[in-house]
């Protein structure tokens, strides 16, 4: 199979990777691809936005396959006009995408299905919204309903944070993400990710895994796209996976086939475990990054042919074997992200660093001029290692950190620290 990966993150490296390993691939192309992904496949600079120019792409190289990695694209009808050229792709419509690109869709269709979820309200302007405010009090939490890269979601202390936090959206800080405006109840617990294929009818889950979203050790600071994961996450008991499966996954593929927009692709879960059980707090239309590199870590079989089934609508009887032991990744960023931070400053020694064939370096925002790799965006490289615990596997991770010669980046130093404390327990 020819096949081409969209995308240029840590995520899209990560599937590059277990691809590359299929015995069913003839050819494997990215677009745009990064640095690291030049290593194992052809990248080519089109841009994922032209979606005649990646439809060229497709039959200029004959592609049985597109994989659509990161969630702009899918909701800017991709995967739409791929069908329609009749090419297969690997994720949804921009319709069943809206479970991600639009937050009051996902809300909506959580209390028509009774899908556990926060209460919340919706607003389209400022002076009902902060009636609402009055209404429930502190601490709330107030979200753009469009996509905002993770920062459109204010956990508000406070009342006053509240009101301040809509004056905010309605002035136009998020764009057109903030024209619309969720009020959530703040409910509390311990958050893990929950991905499952389907095809629009069957669904086979994936292992379970926790990222660290904020930028500081301890999880303190600003929210970052993820600074780090492992897999599994032992807070989803094989009970509560079977709850998160049977009240939140299958009403939600349900609900959007008897709709007419099937969902097809990787449905990521993000949940809340609260004392009362699994809460959805958000969808997204992707594999989570960081969470797909230590998935791609522990996946035993052929990943290939399940992208496809699950691009044809026929993954019924397809099973995914996975290694029992844990996978982590540690994130490296470039000094400043998520603010402002610099470019082009070079990395070094990055094979001596994978040296371990239980380490993986896959790349984020990297390039490659001849044999030298620099850094090209935030978050940079995910350090990836499987060990027997998640301990293990942390341990190989900061050891490979270590070698790396690359002054400008920066990690968290604490990945995995509650599976770390709950081994230590038992
Ligand atoms: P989201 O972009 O919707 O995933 O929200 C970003 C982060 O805000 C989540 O990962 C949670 O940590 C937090 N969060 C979102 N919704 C709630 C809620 N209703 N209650 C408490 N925390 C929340
Ligand atoms: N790691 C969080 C995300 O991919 O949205």
């Amino acid at each position: 199979m020819n096949v081409l990966i969209i995308g240029s993150g840590g995520r899209e490296h990560a599937l590059a990777w277990a691809i590359a390993q299929s015995r069913e691939l003839d050819h494997l192309i990215c677009a745009p691809g990064n640095g690291g992904m030049r290593e194992i496949a052809e990248c080519v600079a089109v841009d994922p936005s032209d979606h005649d120019a990646i439809i060229a792409l497709c039959l200029e190289h004959d592609i049985d396959l597109v994989v659509i990695g990161p969630e702009g694209p899918l909701a800017a009808g991709l995967a739409d006009a791929l069908e329609h050229a009749r090419i297969a792709a690997f994720g949804p419509s921009a319709a069943a995408a809206r479970l991600e690109s639009s937050k009051g869709f996902t809300k909506t269709l959580c209390k028509a299905h009774n899908i556990p979820t926060a209460d919340f309200g919706c607003f389209d302007n400022a002076d009902a919204a902060k009636a609402h405010i009055a209404e429930k009090g502190a601490p709330i939490v107030i979200k753009a309903d469009g996509l905002a890269a993770g920062k459109g979601v204010i956990l508000a202390a406070t009342e006053a944070e509240a009101l301040a936090a809509i004056d905010d959206m309605f002035s136009g800080v998020f764009g057109k993400a903030g024209h619309e405006v969720i009020i959530e109840e703040y409910i509390t617990g311990e958050e893990v990710s929950f991905f499952a294929l389907t095809d629009g009818e069957n669904v086979l889950p994936l292992p379970t895994a926790q990222d660290h979203k904020r930028v500081g050790d301890g999880d303190t600071g600003p929210n970052t796209g993820g600074m780090g994961a492992y897999s599994p996450a032992p807070v989803l008991t094989r009970k509560m996976k079977k709850r998160v499966l049977d009240e939140i996954i299958i009403p939600t593929v349900k609900a959007m086939k008897d709709a007419g927009t099937p969902y097809k692709g990787v449905l990521y879960a993000g949940l809340m475990i609260t004392a009362e059980g699994p809460n959805l707090i958000e969808y997204n239309v992707r594999f989570g990054d960081p969470e797909c590199q230590v998935l791609m870590m522990r996946l035993k079989s052929d990943i290939l042919p399940a992208l496809y089934a699950v691009a044809r609508g026929d993954l019924k009887g397809i099973k995914l074997k996975w290694k029992k032991d844990p996978a982590l990744t540690v994130v490296m960023a470039a000094k400043g992200y998520p603010g402002a931070y610099d470019k082009d400053t070079e990395i070094k020694n990055l094979e001596e660093a994978a040296r371990d064939h239980e380490v993986e370096i896959f790349h984020a925002g990297t390039r490659r001029e001849g044999g030298r790799v620099f850094a090209h965006g935030g978050r940079v490289l995910n350090i990836t290692a499987l060990g027997d615990s998640v301990r293990h596997a942390q341990t190989k991770a900061y050891m490979a950190i270590e070698a790396i010669d690359w002054p400008e980046g920066f990690c968290r130093h604490d990945i995995g620290w509650r599976a770390v404390k709950r081994e230590e327990t038992l």
